[in-house]
């Protein structure tokens, strides 16, 4: 399917869905304390997106995938599932989050601490966070995909971490993952043009270590080879003529 560009009317459905999104991660970061297990996270998060929101949590179901939202800690990169694990004081964990509302898609994720995490895990995290801004402030019209991926790459690697290869930023829309893929590594100057109308995330991985993961057998969690921390950060963006606009971000 090409790269689907959005109506005003699209757009406007896309800024309430994102706004929703953030809601929900705005709302559970007081449950994110040492002893509360990944699987209360998920169901705490599940209730607000049905009752208070009225929205429809992406994750269920899709591709088989068995919970509502993905809880990535410590060295799960990714698409990790909740379950009865329980949180530990010096843990860091990602909570991404994919709300549908009134047919379109909203996907943003946070990085949340547990206690104090060590210094590594702290500047891993402030480093990954960096890289999505820098992302997003190389998104213009008439910009290229690969800025986006330079922006990332750069800072990571000037960092000492490294730029997870496996798994890309995306087009959003009706669609939850559409064209183009968005990738966190790259050339500036090369790639697609950024086009207003495109909507699209962007959601670096950044590891301490090396950059491989591996897929384990339940067939979603995706970890680094090397066990060392990973983190990530994710906004829903869109591009207007006049630049880009953060859908996930709170306007203040
Ligand atoms: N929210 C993830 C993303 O940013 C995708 C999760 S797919 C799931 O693209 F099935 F694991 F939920
Ligand atoms: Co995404
Ligand atoms: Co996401």
């Amino acid at each position: 399917m090409p790269i689907q560009l959005k109506s005003r009317s699209d757009l406007i459905r896309m800024r309430v869905a994102g706004k929703l999104t953030r809601q929900v991660l705005d709302m559970i970061g007081v449950h994110i304390r040492p002893g509360v297990s990944t699987v209360e996270i998920d169901e705490i998060c599940h209730r607000y997106i049905v009752e208070t929101l009225d929205a429809i949590p992406a994750p269920l179901d899709y591709r088989g995938f068995p919970r509502s939202i993905c809880t990535s800690v410590n060295h799960v990169v990714c698409h990790g599932i909740p379950g009865s694990k329980r949180l530990k004081n010096g843990d860091i964990i990602n909570i991404d989050i994919t709300v549908i509302k009134d047919g379109f898609h909203g996907d943003a994720s946070r990085m949340f601490t547990v206690g104090k995490p060590p210094i590594l895990a702290e500047r891993l995290i402030a480093t990954s966070q960096e890289c999505l801004v820098k992302g997003i402030n190389a998104v213009t019209p008439g910009a290229h995909l690969g800025d986006i991926g330079a922006a990332i790459q750069q800072h990571a690697e000037a960092a000492g971490f490294s730029v997870v290869r496996e798994y890309c930023g995306h087009g959003i829309g009706r669609g939850f993952h559409e064209e183009p893929q968005v990738l966190h590594y790259g050339t500036v100057g090369q790639g697609l043009e950024i086009k207003p109308g495109m909507t699209f995330t962007i959601e670096p991985m950044i590891n301490a270590g090396g950059p491989q993961t591996r897929l384990l057998s339940d067939g979603w969690t995706v970890v680094t080879k090397d066990h060392s921390l990973s983190a990530q950060w994710e906004h829903t963006l869109a591009i207007t003529d006049n630049g880009v606009e953060i859908l996930t971000a709170d306007p203040k």
